[in-house]
């Protein structure tokens, strides 16, 4: 809990940081990679900071968890915190590690202060990041001591290789040593590392499709852009990667009631954490409403298609609604629709696709009545929180 001596001063000085941790975060990595390069050998992902993602995503989550302290004394902002634990864990991130960010972050914050990081500003910041370091670093041993194994990494061999949709690609691995494989749940993710053409190690995370017990099975996207999805895509039967242990909190248990009717909207690659819902539905034999929204551009960039059409059919409850966007093929021609669907206010909804497609719908969502706590969604890189403003 914040110390009554930091509350006031954090509240003066949030409006300050707000503004300033945008031009603090770059410096703070700028420190701390030229100190410590190793540390994006295998951990940190190159384009993330690149692009800027990363930075943004610290700099929204320290200012998320500062005005939520200040303003919730007793509790912490729980979805924020594992979200985070459950990303730095399938990284393999270490605790000893929390005082190297501390160190380069708050001396970026003094330069960046100047006279205004007095002792008591900067002490009284500390104390926020250490509460959330702890925090992170409670959840995190947690999550580490409920595997199957006490690796953070492990190699696994491509088994089958097989091509859908639009340049997507699903691999399916299966150990390459002895180390045991911890069950994951549906909706969970790998991270999975692999070396860039120049040599240095890079994390990605997959959300993993449904499989046997002893293989792991992911959907690939190519992003053109990106580094290390051509280098995944040109994966052949026999290679071998390292993968972590499955991480992630968006699973369907404890969302929610466990018997409202769900939707599952998704678009493009956005379809593998629905295709793992829509496999425990039906192992579970659950008797839930479930409307799968899919959107397109056209049924042959739909990737996995065959396998999400025909899970639909196997749900006693189960409906499938498309929207193609360049041709008539789907239920309804162009962008989604909320208006067509119908959704009741008591709906538990679920959302993986592109960042504008999720917050299109989110809104007309909330809109139609459903509150904003019963929409859940993956984001398929750092949230920068921007769905929660
Ligand atoms: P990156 O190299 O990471 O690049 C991403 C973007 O960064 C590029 O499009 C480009 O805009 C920008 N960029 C890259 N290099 C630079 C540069 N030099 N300068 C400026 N900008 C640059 N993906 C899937 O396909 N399937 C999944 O099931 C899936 N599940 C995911 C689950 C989670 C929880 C998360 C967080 C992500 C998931 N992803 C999934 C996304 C995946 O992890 C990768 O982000 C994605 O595959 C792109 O990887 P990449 O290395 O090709 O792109
Ligand atoms: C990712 C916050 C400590 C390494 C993230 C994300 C946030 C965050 C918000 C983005 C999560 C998302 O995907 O949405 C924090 C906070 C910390 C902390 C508040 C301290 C209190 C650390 C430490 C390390 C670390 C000590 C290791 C040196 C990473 C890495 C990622 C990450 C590698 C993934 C980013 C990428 O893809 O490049 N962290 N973090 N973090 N964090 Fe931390």
């Amino acid at each position: 809990m914040l110390s009554e001596k930091s509350r006031p001063i954090i509240e003066a000085t949030l409006p300050i940081i707000a503004d300033r941790i945008g031009h603090i975060t770059p410096d703070f990595y700028e420190r701390m990679f030229a100190a410590r390069p190793d540390l994006m050998d295998g951990l940190f992902s190159r384009s993330s900071q690149l692009e800027g993602t990363q930075p943004k995503a610290l700099a929204g989550s320290i200012a998320v968890f500062a005005s939520y302290i200040v303003e919730h004394p007793d509790s912490y902002p729980d979805e924020v915190l594992s979200r985070v634990a459950h990303k730095h864990a399938s990284l393999g991130l270490q605790e000893k590690e929390y005082p190297t960010v501390y160190k380069y972050l708050f001396e970026a914050i003094a330069a960046d202060l100047g006279d205004a990081a007095t002792e008591e500003v900067v002490d009284a910041w500390s104390e926020v990041y250490w509460l959330m370091a702890n925090a992170l670093i409670k959840i995190e041993r947690g999550l580490y001591a409920s595997q199957a194994n006490n690796v953070t990494h492990a190699p696994f061999k491509v088994v089958d290789r097989q091509e859908t949709g639009d340049n997507v690609v699903v691999l399916t691995f299966e150990p390459a040593d002895e180390t045991p494989m911890t069950e994951a749940k549906a909706g969970q993710y790998i991270s999975i590392i692999t070396k860039a053409r120049d040599g240095l190690r890079q994390p990605r995370q997959y959300t993993l499709l449904p499989s046997d017990k002893n293989q792991r099975r992911i959907g690939v996207k190519l992003d053109p852009n990106g580094e290390m999805t051509s280098i995944i895509h040109g994966l052949t039967i026999g290679d071998v990667v390292e993968i972590s242990n499955p991480y992630g909190d968006l699973t369907l248990e404890g969302f929610g009631s466990a018997d409202a009717p769900l939707y599952l909207f998704s678009a493009g690659i956005g379809v593998t954490p629905m295709i793992s819902f829509l496999n425990e539905l039906i192992e579970s034999g659950s008797q839930r409403q479930v409307t799968v929204v899919h959107a397109d551009r056209r049924l042959d960039t739909w990737p996995l298609r065959e396998e999400m059409t025909a899970l639909v059919e196997k749900l006693p409850h189960g409906k499938l609604v498309t929207f193609m966007e360049d041709e008539e093929t789907g239920d309804y021609r162009g962008r989604v629709d909320i208006a067509k669907l119908g959704v009741p206010a008591e709906a538990n909804v679920y959302l993986c696709g592109p960042l504008p497609f999720m917050k299109g719908v989110r809104s007309a969502l909330v809109d139609a009545g459903v509150p904003a706590q019963n929409i859940n969604y993956e984001i398929f890189g750092p949230d920068q929180w921007m769905l929660r403003s």
